[in-house]
């Protein structure tokens, strides 16, 4: 699509797409060639908002009441249309967000998985049963949706991360009102689309574009129940902060500075391509990227060695391209940021080995690309160590001893993801105990986590919800208790047989 046919894109509230009521919009940019504007979006305020809230609240009424194992047939529809369209959506969020086509796929991929998963689970979302203190009585609890889900994500996965609280959300009963990342928004259009297509009726899922604006409207909102919210640690804490005075549940997936070990004994080619696929990938703009190799004093020159090779010739570039292994950083703020981190590595004493630079200008590439970049001395103290940078961005650090790896390791406020390359069983078992964060991977990357197992982190990663399989009922479902009295008595808890 070419610069002189603009797209102009729509809200999507109670089954129709609709302007913003101000008319105001913001454009999307490719973050690879800037001159190509993706689309145009709406930047919408409170009455949107407002609008798409009680279309929400009203679909709630009857969707809450379809049989679940219903809603999970329309759901496994929605993982039809995601896989029969998977090739399109992945060149679009490309587009949109900069990494290669093979990841957008395996994006795309993450929301099949999910959406299949949900579907079976809507026939378990098992409940409980205990016997009563009485007799000619039962005692049961089972899983009740939570009413209105404001839904706000992140660019980095645009299908990926919506789907795992959009998908067990519809599952459990509840309706949605999405706001998408405004460096991500035509993603957001794909979805109300697909489930559109799937036969989701009108109002169950509404989506709302904007900037903060929106996502406060959303947060403030009277009638929403929920927040899910993917993204930074600021605007998470500002979320529940606002969540705790208007009472709502919120589920927060923040940031990441992740470790990944290596022992003396690590199988060190296999370490490499793992640090490699963790640090760069996604141009390391995942919160579960490896940010932070830990390295043991043994084999840490010959690793240095081995991994400033093959980062060099890391392959940047525009993402539609096959050939690219690694595409720009999400946008000007992003860019900035990063290399403004390069800079405080530096100005820290960390040794710059590998990258450090821009290659806005010294190629044809007009986008926000930045060399992979390698810090190597980098001690636990430096902010390096301890920030998220959200770029291509690894610093590394030698320790002598395994203890002293488990302690660099859990010396930061953030404990979503860890990983430790050993041979020895006794320190991979005692790094599963001792590593502070929600996932481990023994022999692997910090990133790599499947849709059906719980997701999320320790400390400063999350308030303690786990996104991902049967856990994500857990975010999306209350309690409700019955008791059944067949006595035909009125039988007194705690006084009559006591
Ligand atoms: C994220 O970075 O927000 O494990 C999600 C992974 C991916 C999901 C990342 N499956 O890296």
């Amino acid at each position: 699509m070419s610069n002189t046919e603009v797209t102009k894109f729509m809200n999507f509230i109670n089954g129709e797409l609709k302007e913003s009521n101000s008319k105001r919009t913001f454009d999307n940019i490719n973050p690879a060639k800037n001159t190509d504007l993706v689309g145009v979006f709406p930047l919408s305020d409170s009455s949107d908002v407002d609008e798409a809230v009680i279309s929400a609240r009203t679909a709630f009424k009857k969707w809450k009441n379809m049989p679940a194992p219903k809603r999970g047939d329309i759901l496994r529809k929605v993982g039809d249309l995601f896989a029969a369209n998977k090739t399109e959506i992945a060149k679009v969020m490309t587009r949109e967000m900069g990494k290669p086509t093979f990841e957008t796929e395996g994006d795309v991929q993450e929301a099949i998985d999910t959406c299949y998963y949900a579907a079976t689970e809507t026939r378990r979302l098992f409940g409980h049963t205990a016997p009563s203190e009485m007799t000619d009585k039962m005692n049961l609890s089972f899983r009740v949706p939570i009413g209105v889900c404001g839904i706000i994500t992140a660019w980095n996965f645009p299908i990926a991360v919506p789907s795992w609280k959009i998908i067990p959300a519809l599952a459990a009963g509840n309706t949605i009102v999405f706001k998408p990342s405004e460096d991500a928004p035509q993603s957001g259009n794909i979805f109300a689309e697909l489930l559109r297509q799937a036969g989701l009726p009108s109002g169950v899922f509404n989506l709302v574009h904007g900037d903060k604006e929106c996502g406060e409207a959303i947060v403030n909102h009277k009638d929403v129940n929920l927040i899910g919210f993917t993204g930074s640690t600021n605007v998470g804490k500002h979320i529940a902060s606002i969540c705790g005075k208007t009472n709502k549940r919120v589920s927060l997936e923040m940031g990441g500075k992740n470790p990944q070990i290596v022992m003396q004994d690590a199988n060190l080619d296999l370490a490499l391509d793992g640090a490699l696929w963790g640090a760069f990938g996604t141009t390391g703009q995942r919160c579960t990227a490896t940010s932070r190799l830990i390295i043991h004093s043994d084999v840490y020159d010959k690793f240095l060695e081995m991994i400033i090779e093959r980062a060099n010739n890391i392959i940047i570039g525009e993402g539609l391209d096959s050939t690219t292994e690694m595409g720009p950083v999400i946008n000007e703020d992003a860019y900035k940021r990063v290399l403004d981190y390069i800079e405080i590595g530096k100005k820290e004493g960390a040794k710059l080995v590998c990258g450090g630079m821009s290659v806005k200008n010294d190629s044809n590439l007009n986008g926000y690309f930045i060399q992979p970049t390698i810090f190597a001395d980098v001690t636990t103290d430096m902010r390096l160590f301890n920030e998220e940078i959200f770029g291509p961005v690894l610093s590394i650090t030698k320790i002598n001893s395994f203890e002293e790896a488990i302690d660099a390791a859990n010396k930061c406020e953030y404990g979503l993801s860890s990983s430790i390359f050993t041979k020895d069983v006794n320190s991979a078992m005692r790094a599963i105990r001792d590593l502070e964060s929600g996932i481990t991977y023994i022999n692997a990357p910090t990133i790599g986590a499947e849709a059906h197992m719980p997701f999320g982190g320790v400390k400063g990663t999350g308030n303690g919800h786990r996104e991902g399989g049967w856990t994500a009922f857990d975010i999306f479902t209350e309690w409700k208790t019955v008791y059944i009295d067949y006595s035909n008595t009125l039988q007194r808890a705690q006084i009559d047989n006591y």
